[in-house]
């Protein structure tokens, strides 16, 4: 049995990956500096240290002796990165690059990286595959690309196993639903259980594959100790049910019985239109497959959002350019 570092273990997938490797008789260690992410997600059976991981010194005491490192820990905010550069940007590339090097210093084996379909940027084709250049068109996504290039660059003179996962639009429980910068259908089913109408950004048209955290988890726990994964990148995720964003709303509406009358504001600067992953790669070595309908995620995110109770928003994170291109929905807390 091996013993499994997970950053971000405070998160929707960091705290999944934790509960797997629990399940299959591993012993856990997480850190998370709780900037998102809930403490509770963390299971019981895991270690559980709250550390920021731009604290690198300490990052080397509390990952001694693991041998695989998951690093999930991000502040994931493509939209908002636009806006607070400086914050997304340390905590997307600088937190990798120490996660990285505080695991080639305590000799571990293999890292699994988490990056984001944001590298892909807006392509000619769509699904985009995992050979096709990288066109980042925000800070999130120029952060978790440059992190790549540097995890690989660090990972060809050191000797340090990386994988690079690259998940996208995934939902299920745990996933934070209080946060007005993220998570767009956890977001419109916490407007819609209190009542209130969604907001759209642009036309609605922005096209998007959603999966459950059901059906991506296993795969991501085979990375930590398949050979054929070392040195790869991996799309994780559908490219199957692709929907807009309108036909989400109404997927939600129709699930909680809500009357939908979206509240539409301007377009958000860099939002990319047509974005869906192949998974052709992950089918051919992983045997991917998915298992839940867009229909059935949404009930269970439902009934995980209902069991909690929902949550007022809360505009935890600063805004570092607020201009008349600042999306009015954060400069005037209309969520
Ligand atoms: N969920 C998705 O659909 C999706 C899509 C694309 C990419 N990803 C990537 O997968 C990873 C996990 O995503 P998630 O949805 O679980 O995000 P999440 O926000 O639920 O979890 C990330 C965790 O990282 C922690 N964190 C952030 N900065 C930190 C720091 N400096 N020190 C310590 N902890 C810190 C947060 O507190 C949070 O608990 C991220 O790297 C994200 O970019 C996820």
């Amino acid at each position: 049995m091996a013993k499994i570092f997970i950053t971000g273990i405070a998160g929707f997938l960091g705290s999944h990956l934790a509960d797997k490797f629990l399940s299959l008789g591993h012993e856990v260690v997480g850190v998370d500096n709780l900037i998102g992410g809930y403490k509770n997600n963390v299971p019981d059976k895991a270690k559980f240290i709250k550390l920021d991981l731009l604290n690198l010194d300490e990052l080397v005491n509390v990952m001694k002796g693991c041998e695989i490192i998951y690093h999930t820990a991000c502040t994931a905010y493509e939209g908002l990165s636009v806006f607070s550069p400086s914050l997304v940007s340390k905590n997307t590339f600088q937190i990798s690059v120490n996660a990285f090097t505080a695991a080639i210093k305590v000799k571990s084996k293999r890292f699994i990286h988490c990056s984001s379909m944001a590298r892909y940027g807006t392509q000619d084709i769509t699904p985009f595959t995992e050979d096709m250049i990288c066109k980042p068109q925000d800070p999130y996504g120029i952060a978790k690309y440059g992190a790549e290039l540097m995890l690989k660059n660090l990972s060809e003179t050191h000797g340090l196993e990386l994988v690079i996962a690259v998940p996208h639009n995934i939902i299920g429980p745990r996933q934070k639903y209080d946060d007005p910068f993220r998570n767009v259908a956890s977001i419109m089913i916490n407007l819609m259980l209190q009542g209130r109408q969604p907001i759209i950004y642009g036309d609605g048209k922005q096209m998007r594959c959603f999966s459950d955290i059901n059906d991506d988890i296993d795969c991501l726990a085979k990375f930590a100790f398949s050979k054929k994964a070392v040195g790869e990148i991996f799309n994780i995720g559908p490219d199957e049910e692709p929907v807009k964003i309108i036909q989400l709303a109404e997927t939600i509406a129709n699930t909680i019985g809500f009357n939908l009358d979206p509240i539409f504001m301007p377009g958000r600067p860099r939002e990319v239109k047509y974005a869906t992953c192949s998974a052709d790669k992950i089918r051919k070595y992983f045997g991917y497959e998915t298992k839940m309908t867009l229909r059935e995620s949404i009930v269970n995110l439902v009934d995980y959002i209902k069991t909690n109770g929902t949550k007022e928003f809360s505009y935890h994170l600063p805004l570092e350019i607020v201009s008349e291109k600042t999306p009015k929905t954060w400069t005037k807390k209309i969520f």
